[in-house]
């Protein structure tokens, strides 16, 4: 028997609304492509086997995500979330344990509300556990139709009433399942509703007709479960994750004169007592070390810069080196394969590529310093 916690993450879909020629969950928010937070979550919150689901440009995801550890599955026409998911069965065969599904494009579900609805599920010994949301405007969504604590159906808005549809507690399109309850029942979903698709939301009323338990946990902070469908939620769902990450670096001793304004990636470390000026950028691989400054207007990719490093207004750095107590700027661009070994100046309008620069060695301004090796001092 193979029991246990597995995932299955549906990004089969197309994201019309994107309006993009690539696929929406390769979407950046924070550096990372949209669909590595939901795998990042599940692999979090314990989930050892993770399949996800993908469609539309199936070969672009999977190449994007070429090392990551999750079984793929083609769902080669998109015929309804019901569909997605036993599509997924064929990647864990015999699995008879708990089954998370996420959806791919919704990025900011954190995994210890995924860890409490795990011992929820388990404790209750429910079949269906369903993430919920109260929401102000529940338009598009599907409403959870409930009997107490018992979640009797699920009605999408499109097959709903005029009275299902003043029902603000919705659908997150986040469940636990029993996963050999729900491979079997999926084999009997229909097509009867206004969407012709298999609705996945249709297993909670097949469980209670089972006389299943069904249940129905409700998500006090519902921006985590927000979806992303264009592109004006992908920059709501950046700033959210923006502040999120901008908040446990100053938590961490890193300070920020405005935290608006600086776009750190999800990859980047900073270490403490480090100042960032407003508009400043940090991408990728990056590492900062501490007691640094690093003034407006700096752009820094894929580089390690070490501790005391100052920084000044208006460098770019790209795939470069620096040791301790560096001076860069203002207006110094190091280029890929630059290293600079420690307390080195770089002034004003120096361009550095593939050069290695010796302890205490300086360039105060208008130079060039390309596939070079100067020595210390
Ligand atoms: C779904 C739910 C709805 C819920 C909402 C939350 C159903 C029937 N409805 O509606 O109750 O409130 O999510 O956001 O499930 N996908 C596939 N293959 C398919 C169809 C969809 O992989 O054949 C994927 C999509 O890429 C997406 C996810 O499943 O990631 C949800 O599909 P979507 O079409 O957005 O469902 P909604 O209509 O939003
Ligand atoms: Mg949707």
């Amino acid at each position: 028997m193979n029991t246990g916690l597995a995932a299955v993450i549906l990004a089969a879909g197309k994201g019309t609304r994107m309006k993009s020629a690539a696929p929406k969950v390769l979407h950046p928010i924070c550096g990372q492509p949209m669909l590595r937070y939901p795998i990042a979550a599940a692999q979090q919150a314990g989930f050892e086997q993770i399949a996800v689901v993908v469609g539309h440009q199936a070969e672009m995801v999977t190449q994007a995500f070429s090392g990551e550890k999750v079984h793929w599955v083609e769902q080669t026409e998109q015929l309804g979330t019901g569909h997605a998911l036993l599509c997924a069965a064929e990647a864990l065969p015999g699995f008879t344990g708990t089954l998370l599904l996420l959806c791919g494009d919704v990025p900011l579900l954190q995994a210890d509300i995924l860890e409490q609805v795990l011992q929820y599920h388990k404790n209750e010994k429910a079949t269906v556990t369903v993430l919920t949301a109260e929401m102000q405007d529940p338009t598009g969504y599907g409403r959870i139709i409930r009997n107490q604590e018992q979640v009797m159906k699920i009605v999408e808005e499109k097959d709903a009433t005029e009275d299902q549809r003043r029902i603000n507690e919705i659908n997150t399109g986040t469940y636990l399942f029993d996963a050999e309850f729900v491979f079997s029942a999926l084999k009997n979903l229909k097509t009867d509703n206004a969407q012709g698709e298999y609705y996945l939301t249709d297993i909670v009323a097949a469980a209670v007709s089972a006389g299943k338990k069904t249940r129905g946990v409700g998500i006090p902070d519902a921006t985590q479960m927000m979806g992303i469908n264009d592109r004006r939620q992908l920059a709501e769902a950046e700033a959210v994750m923006r502040w999120h990450i901008n908040s446990e670096l100053m938590l961490s001793g890193v300070s920020m004169i405005d935290p608006t304004t600086v776009y750190v990636d999800s990859t980047v470390e900073i270490g403490p007592d480090t100042v960032l000026h407003p508009n400043v950028q940090l991408h990728g691989a990056t590492k900062i070390g501490s007691n640094c400054i690093i003034e407006t207007g700096v752009v820094v990719v894929d580089s390690t810069v070490a501790d005391g490093a100052h920084l000044k207004a208006g460098s770019a750095i790209e795939e470069s080196q620096l040791g301790p107590d560096c001076k860069i700027g203002p207006m110094a661009h190091l280029r890929p394969g630059t290293v600079l070994v420690g307390s080195n100046k770089i002034g004003n309008f120096v361009e550095t590529k593939k050069a290695v620069m010796g302890e205490g060695a300086q360039s105060s301004h208008l130079t060039y310093i390309g596939d070079a090796e100067v020595g210390k001092n």
